[in-house]
């Protein structure tokens, strides 16, 4: 690669942009963090994705104190996580995660997983309605929604997200709930964009990147780009921080998005389903909360 990649951005529906191509944080050690979010931002990565959940924003903030990258070249995501569910509670906890990072304003704050059995993603969405309003967060969205739990925050609200931020690889390619994305202007956000590693080895895949002179993984992401996601690939190794930003000097063909199309698998999920995630834990804590007031 010569130079560093120039990565588009992507319009969002208030009026700011996002970086199609980020860096995720997921399973990357706090104290590792500068060292190697500090490795992506040499690469030229200008979104990092982290959450509350991944124990990590304290040193991703570590790593944005350090860098020479001026603060409005980078674009900040993190995410509220279930337990913090609520008007007032998302308040609090936006407060916790903007001292960790160390930012007055958060570029895009999102609700890490809908918990419809918690029945608060409603006023969760209030809160982040409230934090837009008062200049602490530049972009709010969703992530892991259903088209039901968009249409109820829309309906409920008048206010559209500016992404849903789900799993979305070429073995599970979420086709129609994509197509709820474009009717209501929702950024699609792919997590897991090379499917964790696996499925990387298939043999179509694997014709594609000879043909391109690429890794899957590049073609993966080439692919992504193509069908207008933003992808936030992890990688801790530094050789693949840097192979997978660098996939803007070469095209998919017609052929190629066909035969990737082809890979979609109805059971292609990898992480949990959003209709029923956090339910197991949080009956848990309910039946624990009743036992200790029975006492
Ligand atoms: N909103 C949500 O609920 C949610 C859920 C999951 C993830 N996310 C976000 O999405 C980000 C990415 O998802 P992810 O970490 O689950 O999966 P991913 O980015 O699809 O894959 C990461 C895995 O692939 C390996 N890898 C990276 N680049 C590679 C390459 N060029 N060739 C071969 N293997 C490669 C990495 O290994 P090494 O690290 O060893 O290189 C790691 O094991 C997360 O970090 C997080 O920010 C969000």
């Amino acid at each position: 690669m010569t130079g560093r990649p120039e990565v588009p951005h992507i319009s969002l529906n208030d009026g700011h942009s996002i970086p199609q191509l980020g860096f995720g944080v997921w399973q990357i050690d706090d104290l590792k963090a500068p060292e190697i979010v500090g490795t992506a931002i040499d690469a030229g990565y200008r979104l990092i994705d982290t959450a509350t959940d991944y124990g990590n924003e304290a040193g991703v903030g570590r790593t944005l104190k350090g860098t020479a990258v001026p603060r409005n070249q980078l674009h900040v995501t993190t995410k509220l996580w279930n337990d913090s569910q609520g008007y007032d509670q998302t308040l609090r906890a936006f407060e916790a995660s903007a001292a960790k990072l160390g930012l007055d304003v958060i570029d895009l704050y999102l609700i890490h997983w809908p918990c419809p059995q918690r029945a608060a993603y409603v006023d969760t969405w209030r809160a982040f309605i409230e934090l837009r309003k008062q200049g602490r967060v530049r972009s709010i969205g969703v992530s892991n929604f259903t088209t039901d739990n968009l249409e109820r925050i829309i309906g409920d609200t008048g206010v559209v997200p500016a992404v849903n931020q789900i799993e979305l690889h070429p073995g599970f390619q979420q086709r129609t709930l994509r197509e709820a994305h474009e009717r209501y202007g929702i950024v699609t956000e792919a997590w897991s964009p090379l499917g964790q590693g696996r499925g990387l080895a298939d043999p179509a895949l694997k014709a594609i990147a000879d043909r391109h002179g690429r890794t899957q993984a590049q073609v993966v992401l080439r692919w992504h780009i193509e069908n207008g996601f933003v992808a936030i690939p992890k990688s801790a190794t530094p050789a693949r921080i840097v192979e997978n930003i660098d996939v803007f000097s070469f095209a998919l063909t017609k052929e190629d998005h066909a035969t990737i199309a082809g890979l979609d698998r109805a059971d292609g999920r990898i992480g949990p389903d959003p209709t029923s995630f956090g339910r197991e834990r949080f009956l848990r804590r309910l039946v624990g909360r009743f036992s200790r007031s029975w006492i």
